[in-house]
């Protein structure tokens, strides 16, 4: 587990998407009242099951669109009482999960003091909701940006760089053919980009630890001008 803040780090485990190791990673957030947010889990080995109890109760599972949500059910196992939020869709593609809501423009009652959230419009393949944790000026994002860098393997390196998301916070040509409404994805964006932050963690390559906010923006230009 690695700490960015002081009440926020992240676990990476490995992923390979269509025969790529891309990687993926579960960002930890302690809410002021020291319960635990998970978003878009990883497997719960034993290790990160120890480091996540000795920062806290987990109470919140989120996952955050509908391409990420593939442990949860064995985090809900680990933790019965925590409530499990969920990406619009979700609720009917994981109709066996046990969801307790469906996550929208607004935070949910037990993390609004921390975080703000945007639900990410005009790509309805994948629904993501996108998080702000106000206190570490930090932007979650799941696919809506890739960071693949040097220290991929070099097949990962070759399709990111010819793809997107390569060396700075950037789509994949994946995510800027999933967008069906541009006019609704813009003005979702703007209103991220109207957000503090510096910092962005994404689910797929390197968090970025400074400047994310610009990086974004040009990753981005094709749908803001
Ligand atoms: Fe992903």
């Amino acid at each position: 587990m690695q700490q960015h803040d002081h009440d926020l780090w992240t676990s990476d485990a490995p992923l390979r998407f269509v025969g790529l190791e891309v990687g993926t990673r579960m960002t930890v957030l302690r809410l002021p009242d020291s319960r635990l947010l998970l978003h878009s889990p990883i497997g719960p080995s034993p290790a990160l099951l120890s480091a996540v109890k000795e920062l806290g109760t987990v109470a919140f599972l989120v996952a955050p669109n509908r391409l990420h949500h593939l442990f949860i059910d064995q985090w809900q196992k680990e933790y019965p009482d925590a409530a499990t939020f969920v990406a619009p869709g979700l609720e009917t593609k994981r109709a066996d999960l046990a969801i307790t809501g469906v996550l929208s423009d607004d935070p949910e009652p037990g993390w609004e003091g921390a975080l703000d959230q945007v639900l990410l419009r005009g790509m309805p393949y994948v629904n993501e909701v996108v998080f702000f944790h106000r206190a570490s000026a930090t932007l979650i994002v799941t696919d809506l940006a890739f960071n693949l860098g040097p220290n991929s393997p070099l097949l990962t390196r070759a399709a990111f760089r010819f793809g997107g998301g390569y060396g700075q916070l950037g789509p994949t040509l994946l995510e800027r053919l999933l967008v069906r409404n541009r006019a609704a994805f813009r003005e979702s964006l703007e209103r991220i980009l109207e957000w503090p932050f510096d910092r962005v963690i994404v689910a797929h390559g390197n968090v970025c630890e400074t400047g994310g906010r610009a990086q974004l923006m040009r990753g981005y230009s094709w749908a803001l001008d």
